[in-house]
């Protein structure tokens, strides 16, 4: 299975990520992971990369192309992956289809603007594994601490009202048009093209990965 995740922030791409990674036992190649560990790293590309992503920007398809690249290098992607968060501009969706990176689906989760707002306000992450909970809606099971680590959970610093604004404006501006670029691509014929399919975000996170699963045949 290799497949791509679309969708805005707060749509629960990281949490479904988790179950799907599980039953179809592949890696997930999530940027946002990528770039958040370069910076707790602080690496030169963690530096550049942190004020980029408390603007609420993108980082340069050349960076996030290169990265990506290196990690499909590694064995744990011979059977399969999937992208989280990646690709999120027609250059990078561009970059795999030239290099020939074959993806069998391209799954968008639907979540409206109005609802990401309040979703983000109560994110607390695990940044450690990506994984993510919501105060409210997908509680740890121990107040701030993760479920399998036991470690502290933390606020993101892109989830500020203003920031989770200006990403949803970038999202609507560069990643919404993939889905397009992608169903084009899937009504064209070419036996190379991913299928191209849309579940809706909202309700119980179980729900939502029964959709997924479904979706994925
Ligand atoms: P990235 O980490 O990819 O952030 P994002 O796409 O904005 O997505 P999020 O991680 O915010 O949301 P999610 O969909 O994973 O939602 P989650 O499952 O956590 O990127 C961060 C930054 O890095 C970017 O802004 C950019 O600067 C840079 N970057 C990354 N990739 C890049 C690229 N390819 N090119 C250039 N720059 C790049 O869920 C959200 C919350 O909702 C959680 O609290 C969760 O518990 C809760 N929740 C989940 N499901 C439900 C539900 N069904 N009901 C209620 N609440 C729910
Ligand atoms: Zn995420």
């Amino acid at each position: 299975m290799r497949l791509i995740l679309l969708g805005p922030p707060g749509a629960g791409k990281g949490t479904q990520a988790n179950f799907i990674k599980e039953k179809f036992g592949i890696p997930q190649i999530s940027t946002g992971d990528m770039l958040r560990a370069a910076v707790k790293a602080g690496t030169p590309l963690g530096i550049e990369a942190k004020k980029v992503m408390d603007a609420g920007g993108l980082v340069s398809d050349d960076i996030i192309i290169g990265l990506v690249k290196d990690r499909l290098l590694q064995d744990d992607c011979k059977a399969g992956y999937m992208f989280d968060g990646f690709p999120r501009t027609i250059p990078q969706a561009d970059a795999m289809k030239d290099a020939g990176v074959p993806i069998d689906f391209v799954l968008e989760i639907d979540v409206p603007d109005s609802e990401i707002v309040e979703r983000m306000s109560g994110r607390r992450a695990h940044l450690a594994s990506g994984r993510t909970y919501h105060v409210k809606y997908n509680p740890p099971k121990v107040e701030g601490k993760d479920d399998v680590t036991g470690e502290d959970l933390v606020q993101r610093d892109d989830d500020k009202e203003e920031t989770v604004k200006k990403r949803l404006d970038v999202y609507h501006a560069q990643t919404k048009p993939l889905v397009e670029y992608y169903g084009k691509w899937a009504a064209s014929g070419d036996a190379n093209a991913p299928k191209v399919r849309k579940i809706s975000g909202l309700g119980p996170v179980e729900e939502i990965t029964a959709n997924a699963f479904a979706a994925l045949k």
